[in-house]
């Protein structure tokens, strides 16, 4: 009905200025006509030219103040002839309109304001302003200068109306021929197509967006890191189990039960079940007494060790606990050199800022072997980095429990100019593997660093809460593009 009107119209008329009018005139919504207009241009059956027309129109606060009056009449009227106490002229006048009521009124000198008493100083007042917001509200041109006082007093806002004028365009018919999009049996048969008018394709139409899952960047700088791992020769370890015990997390890496991180403002301590069913008994023997009298070369700790504190169970620190695991279950068979890594969330009870939430992901890495030294951690090192494009590194001295010596890993960042830690290492103490039953002349190397950190380098993010959590924009895991671990 709208399309004939409006080709209707440019059939008599060389050009329709304005949509707008057009859908007064024939009584429809503009909107509907824009979208008629869309599709008639679409075809080209019409031409189309935007127009745009700037009106004022009133905000909330003015539409109520058409309704109420303005706040300075508002105001004025609340004040009876014989005058009234500041208190009680407070009590009568609405507390949203109060102020500026007040100062508008004042500043017309309608009323005076007293130190006790509010008294009026002309008979009666005319509310200008509603009047002038009435006459805004039914198209009428009023005062430039009244709208700079409306516009400054936030009652009206100015509005950009968007619409059309259209001429003829080249495919321009009176009544429009529904294009067949598809050539079908029927139409064979009956031979019609010879007359139909088939649709074109539109090669620049946006195809469908694809649905189905995305990829978090977490997920896809972690799979970058397995394919990394696994191109060195390493095997994953099976890191399913956040809940372990402190036995797995802390005791076996000859961490003593006395450490700070060992406590629950460092460690989420589970309540329900608070300790671990089973441990193996003859090695917690072992783990109990290298803490507390040492051996292997090594004098331990000193102290009472207790199982109490080894049978509590807690969210995993570190996934060196997962590594923990394995080489106990490597001891148990006979040696063989192995490469592991892990790539999983471990949690810290940590207060939450930009960089840190209370949970992240760790990589780890370990090669046990015979007779390996610190240089050849300082050879895998420098390879595994190089693969990730990073082949500028030194290490500093640093200290573990678990570890000697220990170092950490800086690497030179091009972009930022400086040097930037990347990770931390070591070697595993022998306070730790041999307990656990490993030949004496095997040696593990090992380290680990954050998968967040190169994540948000990478995808240029600098508030971990916008990578990680409820906040996480979700369009953001829809749209990011590949980063490749390399370019710094
Ligand atoms: N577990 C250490 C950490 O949480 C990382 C590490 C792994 C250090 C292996 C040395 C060897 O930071």
């Amino acid at each position: 009905m709208a399309e004939e009107a409006l080709l209707g119209f440019l059939h008599s008329n060389e050009e329709l200025t304005d949509s707008g009018q057009f859908a007064t005139s024939i009584g429809i919504d503009h909107n509907e006509i824009v979208n008629v207009i869309k599709s008639l241009h679409g075809f080209r059956l019409i031409e189309a030219q935007d127009i745009k027309r700037e009106s004022w129109v009133l905000t909330d606060e003015g539409k109520s103040y058409v309704l109420l009056g303005s706040p300075e009449v508002q105001f004025f009227l609340a004040v009876p002839p014989e005058g009234i106490s500041r208190e009680d002229l407070q009590k009568k006048v609405d507390p949203s309109i109060y102020k500026i009521g007040c100062s508008q009124a004042a500043k017309n000198k309608w009323v005076e304001i007293g130190k006790s008493l509010v008294i009026r100083k002309v008979p009666h007042v005319e509310d200008r302003v509603k009047d002038l917001l009435k006459r805004i509200q039914n198209g009428e041109v009023v005062d430039p200068k009244d709208v700079d006082d409306l516009k400054k007093r936030k009652l009206i806002a100015l509005q950009t109306w968007k619409g059309y004028s259209l001429r003829k365009g080249p495919n321009y018919t009176l009544k429009r021929t529904k294009a067949a999009t598809d050539l079908n049996r029927d139409q064979l048969q009956r031979g019609d197509w010879k007359d139909l008018e088939f649709k074109e394709y539109n090669f620049s139409a946006r195809g469908q967006p694809m649905e189905g899952g995305h990829l978090h960047p977490l997920l896809k700088v972690r799979e970058q890191f397995r394919k990394i791992f696994f191109e060195m020769g390493f095997e994953e370890m099976l890191t399913n189990n956040f809940v372990e015990s402190s036995f797995w997390n802390f005791d076996v890496l000859f961490q003593p039960q006395q450490h700070p991180a060992r406590d629950s403002h460092d460690t989420f301590f589970l309540q329900v079940p608070s300790t671990t069913k089973r441990l193996p008994e003859d090695y917690v023997e072992r783990v109990k007494s290298v803490h507390e009298s040492g051996g292997y070369g090594s004098k331990g700790y000193n102290y009472e060790w207790k199982r109490e504190e080894a049978n509590k169970n807690l969210l995993r620190t570190h996934t060196t606990a997962v590594s923990s695991r394995m080489l106990y279950l490597l001891a148990q068979k006979p040696f063989s050199p192995r490469r592991y890594f892990s790539i999983d969330r471990v949690f810290r009870n940590e207060a939450v800022d930009r960089t840190h939430l209370a949970e992240f992901h760790q990589i780890e890495g370990l090669i046990c072997d015979r007779g390996l030294t610190l240089g050849d951690l300082i050879g895998v090192l420098n390879d595994f980095f190089a693969r990730l494009g990073m082949s500028k590194l030194k290490f500093k001295p640093a200290y573990n429990p678990y570890t000697e010596p220990s170092m950490e890993i800086f690497s030179y960042h091009e972009g930022f100019k400086k040097w930037v830690e990347v990770g931390n290492s070591g070697m595993f103490r022998p306070e730790m593997l041999l307990p656990m039953g490993l030949p004496e002349d095997v040696s593990v190397i090992a380290w680990g660093l954050s998968l967040e950190r190169p994540t948000m380098i990478l995808y240029g993010i600098d508030n971990i809460r916008d990578l990680f959590g409820h906040k996480v924009d979700l369009s953001l895991i829809k749209t990011n593009p590949i980063c490749r671990l390399g370019i710094q």
